[in-house]
């Protein structure tokens, strides 16, 4: 069976290193010959694999019927959809690692795949080289998912982690994640939370079946964390992560969020440093269960897309379990479903305006829970008498 790779950057690449490399091993995991059919890029990459088999055409690749797996790792919503789509039409199995695609397109590339017998699997879109898609939708089918807490952005987890355990600048930290090959093309949507989002968009629509768009998702990224935060949280025994969490409230609607938390310094997700990613899945039956590893780059995000390049080759037709659906209406359960606490900091003590808050530091406090309407009444009165430093939800 062929494999056409769409996309030779920094996963694409990766994958056709494993494809070629390992390809014994992958050939008899899959129970089928398996080989590199296909390089398409728009300018030939230069690479040991021979120039017979790179393209700027994807029609070479849609006819050919050796083709059983197109590997998309360009990334974006276009041309990625479309090839995509067009493979599944034609049959064949697509597997991808592009989180944008997958979080705005997932239910209806997954109905395609299933009309047409062909498997349609992204295993490396959430959590780079973390086992997590299969294991969520296969193992944990039945346990009882209700909720889902990630650090899901290798990029700015390296940025927090060097700027406030080593000092570095942040341009210094950024700079360092592109080089090694964790960054989005533009580093933005890793810094202002978009990428978060979109991964915990996919594994909300995957655990509870309907589409959680992205746009309805309250996101916040790192911009306005400072040092002074940092250090506060840390001398009260707490990290900083940028944390994205989805819950399934009593209604069976999803709250979500992704922002900047507080963590206590005893729950693992406190001691997920530099590109490491972690997601702690809450179930009825299993109680918590977490999951750990490296959640960007080209070798740890590659070896997911091959997982799955296996699973299609080992199955060739529909393997059926992995589904979702658009819903008519929202799953959002909206930004006020949920209230939590806040810890609050400001250039003075403001603690006659909330007298319940409890005082961590000299003028940073923890507020009772309050919902994401409460804070804001609360931050604005804080505001009229003087600044206002930080507002940070305290994950628990
Ligand atoms: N830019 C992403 C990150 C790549 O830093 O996590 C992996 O999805």
């Amino acid at each position: 069976m062929k494999i056409a790779v769409l996309g030779h950057g920094t996963v694409g690449s990766g994958v056709c290193k494993i494809l070629s490399e390992e390809n014994n091993k992958i050939s008899s995991a899959a129970g089928k010959t398996v080989e590199l059919g296909y390089i398409l890029d728009i300018k030939e990459p230069e690479n040991k694999y021979g120039s017979e088999i790179f393209t700027k055409d994807f029609s070479d690749i849609l006819s050919d019927d050796e083709v059983g797996v197109v590997a998309e790792c360009i990334g974006g919503i276009e041309p990625a959809y479309s090839y995509i789509k067009s493979a599944l039409e034609k049959g064949k199995s697509a597997v991808t690692s592009n989180k944008e695609l997958v979080a705005e397109k997932g239910a209806e590339l997954l109905s395609i795949a299933r009309a047409h017998n062909a498997n349609f699997l992204f295993e490396a879109s959430v959590g780079g080289g973390i086992p997590l898609i299969r294991p969520l939708y296969s193992s944990m089918n039945a346990a009882g998912i209700t909720g889902i807490s990630g650090i899901l952005n290798g990029t700015t987890n390296y940025i927090l982690t060097k700027m406030f355990r080593f000092g570095a600048d942040y341009s210094e930290a950024l700079s360092d994640a592109q080089k090694l090959g964790y960054a989005e093309r533009d580093p933005s949507a890793d810094v202002l939370g978009w990428d978060a989002c979109r991964k915990i968009a996919i594994l909300s629509s995957l655990v509870w079946g309907k589409t959680l768009k992205p746009s309805e998702i309250p996101t916040e990224g790192i911009e306005n964390i400072s040092a002074d935060d940092v250090k506060t949280a840390e001398q009260c025994g707490f990290s900083i992560k940028l944390l994205a969490r989805a819950k399934q409230l009593e209604n069976g609607k999803i709250f979500a969020k992704v922002s900047p938390a507080l963590i206590k310094n005893n729950s693992p997700l406190a001691a997920v440093n530099d590109v490491f990613n972690a997601v702690l899945i809450n179930a009825k039956t299993t109680g918590e269960v977490l999951f750990y590893g490296k959640g960007a780059g080209k070798m740890p995000t590659a070896s997911s897309v091959i997982a799955d390049i296996i699973e299609c080759a080992k199955t060739e037709n529909n393997i059926g379990n992995i589904y979702w659906e658009d819903p008519e209406e929202s799953v959002f359960a909206g930004s006020d479903s949920f209230a939590e606490r806040y810890f609050i900091r400001a250039d003075y003590d403001f603690s006659k305006i909330i007298p319940e808050a409890e005082r961590i530091s000299a003028n940073a406090f923890l507020t009772p829970a309050l919902t994401e309407t409460e804070v804001s009444v609360l931050t604005d009165k804080i505001s009229e008498h003087g600044k206002l430093l930080s507002k940070i939800p305290l994950f628990e």
